[in-house]
């Protein structure tokens, strides 16, 4: 499963973050710092509550989500 970041759009409301910092990592600034993350086996859920959880609705699920 890959997530995709429209990371210009970030604002930093690091919800994300809040989900998972292993998954979303921010940069020094509290934006996301990347723009696709291969999300390990068995973080999945955790990876679509971080999708869901930003008010941008700037990370969505690539691939692998059913
Ligand atoms: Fe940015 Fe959304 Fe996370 S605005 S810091 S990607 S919650």
């Amino acid at each position: 499963m890959k997530l995709k970041i429209d990371k210009s759009f970030c604002v930093g409301n690091a919800r994300c973050a809040a989900v998972s910092s292993e998954l979303f990592p921010l940069d020094e600034e509290g934006y996301i710092a990347v723009e696709e993350i291969d999300v390990p086996a068995g973080m999945e859920e955790l990876a679509r509550r971080g999708a869901r959880a930003c008010p941008e609705r700037i990370i969505e699920v690539a691939d692998g989500g059913e």
